[in-house]
């Protein structure tokens, strides 16, 4: 039987701009200043993000597709899912061991994969039917932080957030962002979390400073994002990538400093902005985590905590929760 392939478009123009005006402006007026993570994917932002999950220091993908491969017909089965939807999915890769195993298991009707990125998301939208004949396709252009009601309301649901993306949620947002997980699903559906765990503070910041530069490249290009889009003037070569491990939180964070002093216009917002040579703005945290301390929150968010799988090397973490 054929697939069918809907693209549901939330994000219009109007709302992706308005939103990325409020953070920008928000930001780059905050002492100090910050921009949020979610702005690096665009197109090409989503494209160096691909390169980075192929880079030899970054293991988190590959350890999160190693788990998959053996437990994806284990997590098939304790779920008994229909339809599959999946939050940040990007190039929807790492799914289709999920798809697979699902549909081995005789229960898989539809998959949702959201995404901010419309480009991103149709490309793999229509590869994955194109894998699965029959496979109900409806991808949603949203931001899974804040449009989780318009999610698919029917059927056995496995709601995937794969990658270690709960990582860019500072606690308290983490805590909102379960529980309002929590509060969609009815019982029986399942929460599939992936996260990356702490460990040796070199390969941590390793895995966010390659030696290539991709990771630096992706972290300037929220610079050409904001330049193209709201009419800004910064230039992404006078500032440089830093990644950081803060051992007191326990994440990782990206910034962008200054080399010297700079004055960036924003036409867009009528703002104008100044840097102090050195002066650093935070792009992204990516929290690390420990197993018992993720249970624990799935847990006061209302999961029941099902499965967890770590990998030999005890480097990611994958973890089967139930409504
Ligand atoms: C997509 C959020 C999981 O935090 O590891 C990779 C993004 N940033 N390198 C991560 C990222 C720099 C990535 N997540």
């Amino acid at each position: 039987s054929q697939s069918s392939v809907h693209v549901i478009n939330h994000l219009d123009r109007d709302y992706l701009r308005q939103a990325l005006e409020r953070d920008v402006r928000m930001g780059l007026t905050s002492s100090p200043k910050w921009l949020p993570p979610k702005w690096f994917y665009d197109t090409a932002g989503s494209e160096l993000f691909s390169r980075i999950t192929r880079l030899p220091e970054y293991y988190p993908t590959r350890r999160e597709l190693a788990i998959l491969r053996g437990r994806a017909a284990d997590l098939a089965a304790a779920s008994r899912a229909d339809t599959l939807v999946e939050l940040g999915s990007g190039t929807s890769e790492k799914t289709e061991l999920l798809l697979e195993a699902l549909s081995a298991a005789g229960t898989l009707r539809a998959y949702t994969p959201v995404d901010v990125d419309a480009v991103t998301l149709e490309a793999a939208a229509r590869r994955v039917a194109g894998r699965f004949a029959g496979l109900d396709v409806r991808a949603v252009c949203a931001d899974f932080e804040h449009h989780l009601g318009l999610l698919p309301r029917t059927g056995r649901r496995m709601v995937a957030f794969l990658g270690g993306t709960i990582g860019n949620l500072e606690p308290v947002a983490r805590r909102a962002f379960l529980k309002e997980v929590r509060a969609t699903l009815r019982r029986g559906d399942t929460f599939l979390l992936g996260a990356d765990l702490v460990k040796d503070t070199d390969r941590l910041v390793a895995a966010y400073d390659d030696a290539a530069g991709v990771t630096a490249a992706f972290n300037r290009n929220v610079l050409h994002v904001i330049n193209r889009e709201l009419r800004a003037d910064f230039e992404p070569e006078a500032f440089e990538h830093v990644a950081l491990y803060d051992e007191r939180h326990e994440w990782i964070e990206m910034r962008l400093r200054a080399v010297r002093d700079l004055r960036v216009r924003v036409a867009e917002l009528g703002l104008e902005v100044d840097f102090a040579a050195g002066e650093e703005m935070r792009t992204e945290i990516s929290a690390k985590f420990r197993p018992e301390g993720l249970r624990a929150e799935l847990a006061a968010a209302g999961f029941l905590v099902r499965r967890g799988y770590t990998d030999p090397d005890g480097d990611f973490t994958l973890i089967l929760a139930e409504a």
